[in-house]
């Protein structure tokens, strides 16, 4: 589906009539650019009606609650939410708020989940890998280390979700207090999470280097020496990239903390990095999301 909604993105003028009628709202309880910006242009691509809730100068600022702001919403003909929250679980509480043919799709709740930058990633490491389109998406035998905050990352859970469900061999890595006390259900199928915290010997068998946020909130915590000890045991320098093999792919979910995960420049211009390619890929991947759950025929 994402192969095809990636033609269309390609055309003159990127926009189809699938979604006529439909009306998608983003209510962001947290900041965010690039999923609540790639929503609002997938819908409209599919040229869907949008509404978006800003929540700073909404009535949530005045007390209302979650509940009455949705059934506000939702009064005034809504067929989907795109929903982000601090708190993991609100999107699925919401659902089960709403009338039945009003969908929910989860932007990032808490640390629990980031479905589609779990879909979008899988699908830049199949494209960057030169997967065949249409053909069955596959990350077998390729080895993903996720490095970082993983404890805290939604990005994380739902990576190693979509990446060992298709096949990838993943290794947690980041120090001992940015790790989850266990792994135990991460992966879809059951397959083991590794967990490393030896960045350095790991470089070189990586076929993917996936780069995680470190929040400066966490820097505050005492979960980290300091922010020098970080960038100096886990920061991606020009030392470490010389230790990555040359066909290796380098990820970013984004907003990169330059100069904290990753040295200031060193992945400007890299040919390994795909991380503006992970953005245009949101908008594909969250029309083709879209599309699945409100389209009724034929994406054209
Ligand atoms: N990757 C990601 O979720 O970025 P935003 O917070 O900008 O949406």
């Amino acid at each position: 589906m994402t192969d095809r909604v990636v033609e269309i993105n390609e055309r003159p003028i990127p926009k189809v009539p699938a979604l006529r009628g439909k009306t998608v709202c983003t209510m962001f309880f947290e900041d965010s650019t690039r999923t609540k910006l790639s929503f609002e242009a997938a819908a409209k691509r599919l040229s869907a009606d949008t509404m978006s809730m800003s929540v700073s100068s909404s009535s949530v600022k005045k007390g209302e609650s979650v509940r009455d702001t949705i059934e506000t919403i939702q009064a005034m003909g809504v067929d989907a939410f795109v929903v982000r929250h601090g708190s993991s679980g609100v999107p699925w509480q919401i659902a089960n708020w709403v009338d039945d043919h009003v969908s929910i799709l989860n932007g990032g709740d808490g640390w629990h989940s980031h479905p589609t930058q779990g879909l979008l990633d899988s699908y830049t490491l199949c494209q960057a890998r030169g997967g065949e389109a249409g053909g069955n998406p596959s990350l077998d035998g390729i080895h993903v280390g996720l490095i970082g905050d993983i404890k805290h990352s939604r990005v994380a859970r739902s990576d190693v979700e979509a990446f060992t469900a298709l096949g990838a061999k993943v290794t947690l890595i980041g120090p001992p207090t940015l790790m989850p006390p266990s792994v135990a259900g991460w992966s879809m199928d059951g397959s083991t999470v590794d967990i490393s915290h030896d960045l350095d010997s790991l470089l070189p068998e990586l076929d993917v280097v996936a780069l995680l946020r470190i929040p400066r909130a966490r820097m505050g915590q005492a979960l980290i020496p300091s922010i020098g000890e970080y960038v100096h045991t886990f920061g991606l320098n020009r030392n470490r990239l010389s230790l990555i093999r040359p066909d290796a792919i380098i990820t970013h979910p984004g907003p990169m903390n330059r100069g904290v995960e990753v040295s200031v420049d060193v992945l400007d211009g890299h040919p390994g990095t795909v991380v503006l390619q992970q953005v245009t890929n949101g908008v594909a991947v969250r029309m083709a999301v879209l599309f699945l759950l409100l389209g009724s025929g034929v994406v054209s």
